[in-house]
């Protein structure tokens, strides 16, 4: 049916007005400052909202199996949380074993999602293993339409690829065009690190941090770039924690390097203290890099602001506390990482960044959804409010109140990060293609839905 929201006030990444906007066909058609409703289609009135283009997560992980399981969510479970939250579009990390086939973990990945996802979905390729016999396979995926990569520098012996395959597989993403995303950090300073800790009794989830320090992630990001330097290929290091990687990322830019930096919602508004909290409890908050020292946070935000850090993305990887977080009970090494968070991003920027002063609405569009369309050879497609873009909207209603609580939550995980939190703003309705898929924190759509985004290479 089509669709007419009137009144709203759109936002995009660079512009700020009030106008109607028409769509049919799942694209965006007409956008005039009045427009009388044609016959037959659906109208929304977005009389004192904002009207953004839907939100995209570049980096998400649905099915992960990892550290002896599995995330939680499923494509209905991770669709859910995501579309309530105003992300119209998810970029699932696809990360196999070193003994798995690529082409058949990124056949297994897509399965996973056809059938079952209300959002959008395309997936960056982990290169977890590169001899020459595999390296086929990954022209041939990018041919397919996962046009970035994904290097781990970090679990050794689970996903870290050698110095020398690293490099290969750098070559080839420049040859073939594409952007490779990264985990930066030295595995092997982590390695010795946790294993002194645990030698030492010190087992806890506290001692993740201590386990995986600021410089081990900036010695990351240096290695990663010199390669990029040396190779040319254009490099995305993901979930930047800190003041010491931001460094490195921009002095590698200010060399000349192809580098842009995503930072992730945890980061911006969790700090280390939440991983030292007693009764295990500091378990639900483990991730990597971990939670930071307070003071980073205002350099994250500044970064945003300034542009140099260029995505505001989750890094949702959804562990259950009771029966996941648990088998870390002895050693924290054991404890599956991530903090998952796909519902609240968007709404958590809003109120932590847009009402505190910190960014722009303008900017929260740019980082939330505009540079990951950029990047990710999305756009206009996705990421903008144009005639001939999808019709993935969010009408978004800044004057609501409420609180952040794991009762609301799609997700199949137990808890919440960020329990009892002020929430200011909430998407009061959400569509993908046209079609409205989620209102006022509920899921309205139709599972399966969603669609491969196939994406050409932009990274020459
Ligand atoms: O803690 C994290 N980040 N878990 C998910 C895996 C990864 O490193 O992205
Ligand atoms: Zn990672
Ligand atoms: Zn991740």
């Amino acid at each position: 049916m089509p669709l007419l929201i009137k009144n709203g006030r759109i936002v995009t990444a660079s512009e700020n007005y009030v106008a109607d906007i028409f769509c049919e066909n799942e694209t965006i058609s007409r956008i005039e400052r009045k427009i009388a409703p044609p016959k037959g289609a659906e109208v929304i009135d977005a009389k004192g909202k904002f009207v953004f283009p839907g939100f995209i997560d570049p980096h998400v992980h649905i099915y992960l199996p990892f550290m002896g399981t599995f995330s939680k969510d499923d494509y209905i479970t991770g669709s859910e949380a995501a579309l309530v939250g105003g992300t119209t579009t998810l970029i699932e990390m696809i990360c196999p074993g070193p003994q798995d086939e690529p082409v058949a973990a990124f056949e297994l990945w897509k399965s996973k999602a056809e059938r079952l996802a209300a959002v959008d979905y395309t997936f960056h390729m982990s290169v977890v293993r590169f001899e020459e016999a595999v390296q086929g396979q990954f022209r041939e995926i990018v041919g397919a339409g996962a046009a970035s990569f994904k290097v781990f520098l970090a679990y050794k012996g689970a996903l870290n690829l050698t110095d020398a395959d690293l490099f290969a597989a750098m070559k080839l993403a420049k040859q073939l065009g594409v952007v490779v995303t990264a985990h930066c950090e030295n595995a092997d300073a982590i390695d010795a690190l946790q294993r002194a800790l645990l030698g030492a009794g010190q087992t806890g989830p506290e001692w993740h941090g201590p386990s995986r320090p600021p410089v081990v992630e900036a010695d990351g990001v240096h290695h990663l770039c010199t390669f990029a330097e040396l190779l040319g290929t254009h490099v995305y290091i993901v979930h930047t924690s800190c003041d010491a990687a931001v460094r490195e990322a921009l002095a590698a830019r200010y060399r000349g390097v192809n580098v842009w930096i995503e930072s992730v919602i945890p980061h911006f508004v969790l700090d280390e203290t939440y991983a030292q909290r007693g009764e295990f409890e500091g378990a639900k908050y483990v991730m990597s890099p971990p939670l930071r020292a307070a003071a980073n946070q205002a350099v994250l935000w500044n970064g945003v602001k300034s542009r140099a850090i260029s995505t505001i993305a989750t890094d949702h990887a959804p562990f259950r506390f009771k029966d996941q977080k648990k088998m870390g009970k002895d050693a924290f090494t054991k404890i599956p990482n991530g903090i998952p968070s796909v519902q609240e991003r968007v709404d958590l920027v809003h109120t932590h960044g847009v009402r505190t002063g910190r960014l722009t609405l303008q900017t929260m569009v740019d980082a939330c959804s505009t540079q990951a369309a950029r990047l990710f050879g999305l756009y206009p497609k996705k990421g903008a409010i144009q005639v001939g873009s999808d019709a993935d909207l969010v009408v978004y209603d800044p004057s609501f109140r409420g609180t952040f609580s794991q009762k609301d939550s799609h997700s199949k995980v137990d808890y919440n990060a960020y329990e009892g939190w002020e929430r200011l703003g909430r998407a009061s309705v959400v569509t993908v293609r046209g079609q409205v898929q989620a209102r006022d924190g509920k899921f309205v759509g139709t599972i399966g839905r969603g669609q491969f985004l196939k994406r050409e290479p932009t990274h020459f």
